[in-house]
């Protein structure tokens, strides 16, 4: 057994790969495909996305200084492929993926329907990193689909089949393996009979 070194590059896998919808100034709408992202913060609840300035939504993001983020599924993986590789210069992805729009409650950007999860965002910071420019952003609204949702009030994204992208890959999150706490968590002692 060895180790074998690779250059330094990107390796930090799974990651979420969202769909981010855009709304420019002018009203054109535009999705991308977004993989470079993550949680940053709590409270205030923030979020960064790491768009390259050659990017047709870079501008719209800069310009507008808001942008959703969208979840996707497994029935979405086509279409957010589609989206990370297409360039809305020459495509209308709205129209092409077929996406039911729907209107943002705190921002113009709008939602993806089919989404299990929408996080309206707010651009706060915009860090200029090299290849990437970072965009720190407030999250000022999430919607969630109610079919997720129990009589208890629990939402369950499981049961949309969220996908992650591994080097390369597309996946879904295969098996439980356990939830949050549950290494120290106290068993329920069997009922005695
Ligand atoms: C799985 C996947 C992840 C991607 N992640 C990013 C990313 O984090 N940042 C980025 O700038 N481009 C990313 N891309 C590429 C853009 O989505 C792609 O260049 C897209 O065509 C840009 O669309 P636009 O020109 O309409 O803005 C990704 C593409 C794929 C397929």
């Amino acid at each position: 057994m060895g180790k074998i070194d690779f250059k330094p590059g990107n390796m930090l896998y799974p990651l979420p790969a969202v769909l981010v919808s855009v709304r420019d100034k002018d009203g054109s709408d535009n999705l991308l495909t977004i993989a470079w992202t993550g949680t940053v913060c709590t409270n205030p609840p923030m979020l960064y996305i790491s768009v390259r300035p050659e990017r047709y939504s870079y501008e719209m993001i800069r310009r507008s200084g808001e942008f959703t983020v969208n979840l996707t599924t497994s029935q979405m993986t086509g279409a957010t492929d589609y989206c990370g590789v297409r360039s809305g210069r020459d495509h209308d992805k709205w129209e092409e993926t077929g996406f039911q729009k729907l209107p943002a409650k705190r921002i113009q950007a709008p939602l993806i329907g089919e989404s299990p999860v929408n996080i309206e965002c707010i651009v706060r910071q915009e860090i200029a990193l090299g290849s990437h420019t970072m965009f720190l952003a407030e999250v000022v609204h999430v919607s969630v689909d109610d079919r997720y949702m129990d009589e208890k009030g629990t939402f369950h994204l499981e049961q949309a089949h969220p996908i992650v992208y591994s080097h390369g890959s597309y996946h879904d999150l295969g098996r439980l393996l356990g939830t949050f706490g549950y290494s120290v968590r106290k068993k329920k002692r069997k009922a005695k009979k």
